[in-house]
């Protein structure tokens, strides 16, 4: 939905996806400067976490085995706290929230990568992300979707250099490539929603292109 992004003082939602080892992070600082330069107060966030509870939720996710549906249900559950103690205040603060990672995460993760049913996280998602910020019931969603679209097997060469994986970032390439396949997916049925970003440039390009979207869609200056 529009949070009145052109007004220059409505709250601001973007969200940042990609498979692990896409670069996402990397930008999400700068992109918070960039919003600070212009007078905006930013909140910058993540899933599933970015309230107390929710991180307890995500060290269980992120570490513990447990089936898909179990998954989804704490995601969701994490992302219902998370929205009502911190994204919906802030928005209605006229702030810009930064949230690292949101719903198309659990489409491309659960959904693609683990092969739970779409129509249930599509369930789970309205009932979840439906608030009523000014009395009228509305379905709370990034105003922008940065997604990172990078081939598994180059993502895969960064992570294995990197730090210690997480329950995710230990799985084969063939599952990255299944989450990839889900957010092509979900920007397929929303692509007003979604600025694509071509990660397998150089940093300085991707930050160009990171930029170029906030512009034309995340209410940038
Ligand atoms: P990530 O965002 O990559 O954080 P870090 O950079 O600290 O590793 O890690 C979050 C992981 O959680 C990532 O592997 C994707 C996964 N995830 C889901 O499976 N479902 C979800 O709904 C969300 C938000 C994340």
């Amino acid at each position: 939905m529009n949070t009145g992004m052109n007004s220059g003082k409505g709250g601001i939602f973007i969200s940042f996806e990609g498979i692990d080892g896409a670069g996402k992070s990397t930008h999400i600082e700068g992109l918070a400067q960039a919003f600070r330069e212009q007078g905006r107060h930013v909140t910058l966030t993540r899933e599933p976490g970015g309230t107390p509870l929710a991180e307890k939720l995500r060290a269980i996710v992120l570490n513990d085995p447990m089936d898909a549906m179990t998954e989804a249900l704490l995601v969701f559950a994490a992302r219902r706290d998370h929205l009502q103690q911190l994204i919906e205040p802030a928005l209605a603060r006229g702030e810009v929230v930064l949230c690292d990672r949101f719903t198309d995460a659990t489409f491309a993760y659960q959904g693609g990568g683990r092969g739970f049913d779409l129509a249930v996280l599509a369930q789970l998602e309205r009932w979840v992300q439906t608030v009523a910020p000014a009395g009228t019931p509305l379905l709370r969603e990034p105003d922008l979707t940065l997604w990172f679209d990078l081939d598994p097997a180059i993502a895969a060469q960064r992570l294995a250099t990197a730090r210690v994986p997480d329950k995710f970032e230990a799985q084969p390439v063939e599952f990255f490539r299944r989450v990839a396949a889900g957010y092509a997916q979900r920007l397929a049925t929303a692509p007003q929603r979604f600025a694509r970003i071509e990660a397998d440039q150089n940093i300085d390009a991707v930050w160009q292109d990171v930029l170029a979207a906030a512009r034309a869609q995340g209410g940038l200056s």
